[in-house]
């Protein structure tokens, strides 16, 4: 077994992993990261459209993944999409040297200041509106929409027949940033570049037009010098050593998913940012199997960020449609957060399945009222998620008065096609929690019961937190790395 010392190792690259790897890289620390997905841009794989997903599109899996329409079969390679399945509800990432960012839809939304502030008591509110946001929209290169462009695109008539929808329905509407370039769109629109949003990638990644964080955060950290990343490397469990320091056992494994090398890898300093589910897999999973200790609060205040999918077919489908070209790229929101007895918040989905379907699509952000627990399953080795339909009563309530108003207004059934009677509440892209900050962490994410472990990812936001997490996760990385460097936690 190789065993190789390092001072500081980082699990995971997405948002809190390369927040992380950037402002210590700056700093002058040597960082190494490990990454049990692929490094895409080194392996130069092309990336798969929805409508032809090839080996790219799953993690080891005989079949693709997308929430619906799963017609296809694949040979196991380590793909870019995976999904975690719990007994009432199914939980999608993503996987390679970028996380999150090379699946997810680029939806880059600063939440509500009252909403954070319910969330998050003890922050300072003014500090992150003033300085965290703006510095991560930034980093991120978020942009929006030209208004010209989203009228005159055929591209785009899913979302205006739903904003004008949503409006005759007394709905308020609101325009959604995104870190997907959109004057690479409009370029691709006139055909003077390859076509990504408007040839249906996204949950199977972008060839091209998407600012994912191999081309932000990481790209950046590697140009200092004082990053190496490890892609392939799957760390299975850790240690804590007599010195406080961390002993990893990691496997490394080739595209087939098949070992290549068992390693182990000693550092001083460790960094979890493997995503909400990877991080308690690995504290929950070591506490098992080599009592390392964990403090009682792990893997309580679990959520799935409200997220509740819905959906709605014409009635009449020639008079209103949404069109049969569709951009991957969501652009148009419905904002109902103000409304005391159903707030939610909804993107205007696309539903690019190269046809007019004259089905619309919603995902659903709601309040997360009742929330779960996660824990380990010492004989199945395996999470386990407290969770059943108790905790998304109040989501569906919501649903149905968002599908019935909108009906109501413009016509149309609830989508029986997709899923379940029209109801997704099964349907996770947004698991949150189980590390909350300031209660299983200290104020800056150093976990309790230990003197040289940090959390830095989305398990720190307590389950809910009222719109699509990554903007909010990034910040909340940068203010919390920034305070540890500080305050010399990695001296
Ligand atoms: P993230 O999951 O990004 O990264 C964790 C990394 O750790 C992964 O690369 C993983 O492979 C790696 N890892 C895990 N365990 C490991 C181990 N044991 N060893 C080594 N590596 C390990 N959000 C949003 O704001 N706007 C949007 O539009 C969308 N859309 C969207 C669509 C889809 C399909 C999905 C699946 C998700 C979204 N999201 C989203 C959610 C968003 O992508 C998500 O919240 C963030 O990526 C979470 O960031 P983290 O830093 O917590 O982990």
């Amino acid at each position: 077994t190789e065993n190789t010392d390092v001072p500081i190792v980082i699990i995971g690259s997405g948002y809190g992993g390369a927040v992380s790897a950037l402002r210590l890289c700056e700093a002058g620390k040597k960082v190494v990261m490990l990454e049990m997905g692929l490094n895409w841009e080194k392996a130069g794989i092309p990336f798969s459209n929805l409508l032809k997903p090839g080996k790219s599109s799953a993690w080891l899996k005989k079949k693709s993944i997308a929430p619906f329409m799963n017609i296809f079969s694949l040979t196991p390679f380590t793909g870019i999409l995976d999904r975690l399945d719990f007994e009432h509800i199914n939980i999608w990432v993503g996987r390679g040297v970028g996380g999150g960012s090379l699946v997810n839809g680029g939806m880059a939304v600063t939440p509500k200041e009252s909403y954070f502030k319910e969330i998050f008591p003890d922050l300072d509110a003014d500090k992150f509106y003033s300085h965290y946001f703006p510095l991560v929209r930034e980093e991120l290169k978020v942009n929006v929409i030209d208004e010209q462009f989203l009228k005159d695109c055929p591209y785009y008539k899913f979302t205006r027949v739903g904003e004008e929808e949503a409006h005759k329905a007394g709905f308020k509407t609101m325009r959604v940033p995104n870190v997907y370039d959109f004057k690479y769109m409009e370029k691709e629109f006139r055909n003077e570049v390859p076509r990504s949003a408007l040839n249906t990638e996204v949950i199977y990644g972008n060839n091209y037009g998407k600012n994912s964080l191999d081309k932000t955060y990481l790209r950046k950290a590697l140009e200092t010098g004082n990053l190496e990343i490890l892609d392939l490397h799957r760390v299975q469990t850790i240690q804590l050593n007599d010195d406080k320091s961390y002993t990893l056992n990691v496997q490394q494994i080739d595209t087939s998913g098949i070992l290549v090398a068992d390693k182990v890898f000693n550092c001083k300093k460790l960094i979890l940012s493997a995503g909400t589910m990877g991080t308690l897999q690995l504290l929950l999973q070591s506490h098992a199997e080599n009592n390392f200790p964990v403090h009682e609060k792990i893997g309580k205040k679990w959520g799935n960020n409200g997220n509740f999918m819905t959906g709605r077919n014409w009635v009449k489908p020639l008079s209103g449609g949404t069109g049969a070209k569709q951009s991957t790229i969501p652009v148009g929101g419905i904002d109902n957060w103000e409304d005391p007895e159903h707030p939610f918040f909804t993107e205007i989905a696309p539903l690019p399945m190269g046809m007019d379907v004259a089905t619309a699509l919603y995902l659903l952000i709601n309040r997360v009222d009742k929330k779960g627990e996660v824990t380990y399953n010492k004989t199945s080795q395996s999470l386990t998620l407290n969770w059943d339909k108790s905790n998304t009563v109040k989501m569906k309530e919501n649903a149905q008065y968002f599908i019935r108003k909108m009906n109501k207004a413009n016509g149309g059934t609830r989508s029986h096609l997709l899923f379940n009677n029209g109801f997704g509440a099964d349907i996770c892209y947004h698991p949150l929690g189980g590390c909350v900050l300031g209660e299983a962490t200290n104020e800056f994410g150093k976990l309790k019961n230990h003197e040289n472990l940090y959390v830095l990812d989305g398990s720190l936001i307590p389950g809910t937190i009222g719109v699509n997490p990554f903007v909010t996760i990034t910040a909340i990385a940068e203010y919390c790395i920034e305070n540890l460097i500080k305050q010399n936690e990695f001296v």
